[in-house]
């Protein structure tokens, strides 16, 4: 194939012998792919961390690190995580493959390499990273536009990230899986992204809100649903972002669900945000001690509102782990008006 234009994807070799790497890297330039190298496992690294690569294929033989750590490295760190990794063993190696897999390796191969078989691989993988890289923008516009209008507030900075550490610790301490940890750590950032269609006059109002201009906070919930739900990724995360002010007595908005009908991820993340909006200053009174806010949430736990269980479990977590807990934050003037409004 022509080398015309842009190429079709950049792919690093790494490991092998310079003979070796020579010979893939003409193989793969010759299908249009840019091609870099790197001869052990710390020039790796380095260059994953600089290069901006679809693909890496890595001996696992490789001098120094070996190609499995150096694996294990690179999926660890959180701007390689989801560069796809091919690893290159022995024939028979099956031993590899298994140590391979628990680093995190995407795919593999045995040498010796076919060209067919490799380049099948390595075009599958590079289309498959196309699509995490389009997945990967969406999610920032949505983390961008969800941190705009935190930003709107002096006083809610730190909240979205905040909810999110705490839902994920809340949530593994309850074993829940790794899909619904997963859509409570976008939910945590993203719950109240609705808010950018309610006006700012409302928004940041000091005073109680009229009737109208209730019914448009409120209606955060629904708008926020329908702003992610084209993302199929986050079709978990759209039950949290409706139902995060639902309550077990059915006062809650938008459906008035009751009980056990508000989801699990849905309460756990309502149970951080209260948490979060009570120990944090907001705009007429100070921050509450750690045991004042769980005796109110207590309270409204017996009027009806919440998940008690939850509330044990967050405050069973927070005496496990206080490094958990950030430092006093002013509030979320916002986030504090939706639980007063909603109060
Ligand atoms: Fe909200």
């Amino acid at each position: 194939m022509p080398q015309i234009g842009l190429p079709l994807g950049t792919i690093l070799i790494a490991g092998e012998t310079e003979q070796a790497r020579e010979v893939l890297e003409r193989l793969l330039r010759s299908q249009g792919y840019r091609v870099l190298a790197a001869a052990d496992g710390a020039e790796t690294l380095a260059v994953l961390r600089t290069q901006a690569v679809d693909l890496a294929l890595l001996d696992v033989m490789m001098p120094r690190a070996g190609g499995i750590s150096v694996c294990r490295e690179v999926k660890s760190r959180e701007e390689t995580r989801l560069t796809p990794i091919v690893l290159i063993t022995g024939s028979g190696q099956a031993d590899e493959r298994i140590r391979g897999i628990e680093a995190g390796a995407d795919d593999f191969l045995s040498k010796p390499l076919r060209k067919e078989e490799l380049l099948a691989r390595v075009k599958s993988l590079i289309r498959l990273k196309r699509y995490t890289d389009e997945l990967e923008s969406a999610e920032t516009v949505l983390y961008t536009l969800a941190s705009s209008i935190e930003a709107k507030d002096p006083y809610t900075e730190g909240h979205c990230d905040r909810l999110s550490r705490y839902s994920v610790a809340l949530a593994t301490q309850l074993g829940l899986s790794e899909l619904q940890r997963v859509a409570l750590r976008r939910g945590g950032m993203v719950h109240d992204i609705g808010k950018v269609a309610v006006p700012d006059q409302i928004l940041l109002k000091a005073g109680p809100l009229d009737p109208v201009e209730r019914r448009l906070m409120e209606a955060h919930t629904v708008l926020g649903e329908r702003i992610c739900a084209p993302l199929k990724s986050f079709r978990q995360v759209l039950p949290i972002i409706r139902w995060h002010h639902e309550r077990r007595d059915g006062s809650g908005y938008p459906d008035r669900l009751r009980g056990d009908a508000v989801p699990l991820t849905a309460r756990i993340l309502q149970t951080v945000d209260l948490y979060d909006a009570l120990t944090t200053d907001r705009p007429y009174r100070r921050a509450l001690p750690q045991q004042e806010a769980f005796a109110t949430m207590r309270e409204e736990v017996r009027r009806g509102w919440w998940d008690g269980a939850l509330v044990d479990a967050l405050e069973v977590m927070l005496g496990n782990a206080p490094a958990l807990v950030a430092s006093p934050v002013k509030a979320g003037r916002t986030a504090a008006r939706e639980l007063v409004q909603s109060a």
